[in-house]
């Protein structure tokens, strides 16, 4: 591997818009980490990957656990030295009741994986981040994220109100706004992706959007140039309202 290669881990990278931003990072030339909690899938991916001529290798991390993730960023430091792309995918879509009756156990379930998991893992991952002369960090998240959407009665997703996903997706834009802040002087930019509404195990296979769609806006994000955004919040074809 070059010293110059771009080294880009993604979690939740064994199947649908995780493995296809692996892909296509890989396919843009950076050496990919296929983020994964089980081992035999991530293996799998991680070898279709290679097959197709991408740098992939494996990287054993569950978002939910705190002792994975250090040990996923031990390997990445002792491998690597630093870390450029940090993609936080992987994510969970567990109910689709309303706020009055949402299972707080749901709900804290929910949250475990799409917003404490996040921070956890780019909490371990950001002294590495900072070694790379141009970190990218992508917070996947959904625009059943945008609370200007969601309380929009026009808006073609007005209905679909599962408490705990929704919020949980605010909050991890909140995380956003809060760290491309503190990073703002650094050559770190931290932005979250709407992927749209795509077909994947998350929705039953229910979206319109292709996954490659759905990658898109994330692959952006983990490419930008240095003179590009920090702090927003993008679907593939522009700026999406908080
Ligand atoms: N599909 C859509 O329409 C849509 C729209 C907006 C946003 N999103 C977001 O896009 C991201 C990817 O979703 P997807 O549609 O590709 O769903 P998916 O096909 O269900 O993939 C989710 C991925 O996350 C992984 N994951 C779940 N919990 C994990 C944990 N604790 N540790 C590590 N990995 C974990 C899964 O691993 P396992 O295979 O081991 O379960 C899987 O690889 C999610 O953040 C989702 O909220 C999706």
């Amino acid at each position: 591997m070059s010293i110059n290669n771009r080294v880009a881990l993604i979690t939740g990278a064994n199947k649908g818009i995780g493995l296809e931003i692996a892909r296509q990072l890989g396919q843009n030339g950076l050496t990919v980490l296929v983020g994964a909690r089980d081992a035999g899938r991530g293996e799998e991916a991680t070898q279709t990957l290679q097959s197709e001529g991408v740098d992939a290798r494996f990287v054993a991390i569950d978002v939910n656990d705190q002792s994975s993730i250090e040990a996923a960023a031990k390997t990445i430091e002792s491998d690597f030295g630093r870390l450029d792309v940090l993609v936080n995918n992987a994510g969970v879509a567990l109910e689709s009741t309303g706020a009055s009756e949402a299972s707080l156990e749901v709900v804290r379930r929910t949250f475990d994986t799409n917003f404490f998991g996040v921070v956890a893992v780019t909490q371990a991952l950001l002294p590495l981040i900072r070694k790379s002369e141009s970190g990218r960090i992508v917070n996947v998240s959904s625009g059943l994220g945008s609370l200007t959407q969601l309380s929009d009665p026009s808006n073609q997703y007005y209905a679909v109100n599962p408490f705990g996903y929704n919020a949980s997706k605010s909050a991890l834009n909140a995380f956003t706004v809060s760290l491309a802040k503190e990073l703002r002087d650094t050559n770190i930019k931290v932005n979250s992706a709407d992927p749209g509404y795509t077909a994947t195990d998350l929705n039953g296979n229910s979206g319109p959007q292709t996954i490659p769609e759905g990658a898109q806006s994330s692959v952006t994000l983990a490419l930008l140039p240095d003179d590009g955004p920090t702090g927003g919040f993008f679907e593939a074809k522009g700026p999406v309202a908080w």
